[in-house]
C-alpha cells in the first residue's frame, strides 16, 4: 500500500488549510501561502523550526522509552496497563465493529501504540504523528526499520536491555503539532 499517495490525498497545509505539493525529494510546500515543510529521513516534519527539530534529544527519549513506553515489555512491569485498557477497549468494542480504514495515532511519542494498532488492524493505514523530531527518529527506526535498539538502563539498576525492532508496512509517520493537524478534516474514521 502506497502511504504516500494516501498522504497527499489527505494532506492539507497546516496554516492556510490548502492543497500541499512535493517540490523536491526533500522538500513539500503549499500551493498557496508557499509555506515550506521539510522532509528528513523520510518524514516529513510540518512542526516549526525549534532547537529541538533541529538536533534531536535523543536521550530524553530514550528516558522515556526505558522508563514507560516500553518498560512492559522490556522488564515485564505491567505499568502502561491504563493505556493498554483503552487499546483493548478501542479494538474489542468499536475497531472490530467498524473497521476503521485510516487510523491517526496523535501524539504517537516512540511509536508503542501505533505499532499496536498497525499489526492489530493489518486491513488499515495508520497514521502516528508527533511533535518531537527525537521521539519519531526512535519511531522509525524501531517499527519502520524494524531496527532493535539498545536501552542503558543501568541508571534504573536492570544495566543494558535491547529492544526488539518490527518492520511495518501499514504506517507512516509525520511530525507535527495535533493542534494544528495538516489533514483535511474526516480524514480518518479512527483514531
Ligand atoms: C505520553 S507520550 C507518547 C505516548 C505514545 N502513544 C506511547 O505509546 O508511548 C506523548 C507524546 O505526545 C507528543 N506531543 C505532545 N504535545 C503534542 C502536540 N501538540 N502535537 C503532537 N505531539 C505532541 C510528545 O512529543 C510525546 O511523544
Ligand atoms: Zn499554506
Amino acid at each position: 500500500m502506497d502511504l504516500w499517495r494516501t498522504f497527499f490525498k489527505i494532506a492539507i497545509c497546516p496554516y492556510c488549510r490548502k492543497k500541499l505539493i512535493r517540490r523536491t525529494e526533500n522538500e513539500i510546500s503549499c500551493t498557496n501561502c508557499e509555506k515550506k515543510f521539510p522532509i528528513k529521513n523520510g518524514i516529513p516534519y510540518f512542526s516549526p523550526n525549534t532547537m529541538e527539530f533541529k538536533y534531536p534529544i535523543l536521550e530524553e527519549v530514550d528516558r522515556y522509552i526505558a522508563t514507560c513506553a516500553f518498560v512492559d515489555e522490556i522488564l515485564n512491569q505491567g505499568t502502561s496497563t491504563g493505556l493498554y485498557s483503552t487499546i483493548n477497549d478501542l479494538f474489542n468494542y468499536y475497531y472490530i465493529k467498524i473497521m476503521p480504514k485510516r487510523i491517526l495515532d496523535a501524539g504517537c511519542g516512540p511509536g508503542r501504540t501505533t505499532r499496536d494498532i498497525a499489526l492489530r488492524a493489518p486491513w488499515a493505514q495508520v497514521f502516528g504523528i508527533d511533535i518531537s523530531r527525537g521521539m519519531l527518529t526512535r519511531a522509525k527506526e524501531m517499527i519502520i526499520e524494524g531496527k532493535t535498539i539498545e536501552l542503558n538502563l543501568i541508571s534504573y539498576g536492570w544495566g543494558k536491555k535491547k529492544l526488539k525492532g518490527v518492520k511495518i508496512v501499514n504506517l507512516f509517520l509525520l511530525g507535527g503539532d495535533v493542534e494544528r493537524l495538516p489533514f483535511l478534516d474526516n480524514s480518518f474514521d479512527g483514531c
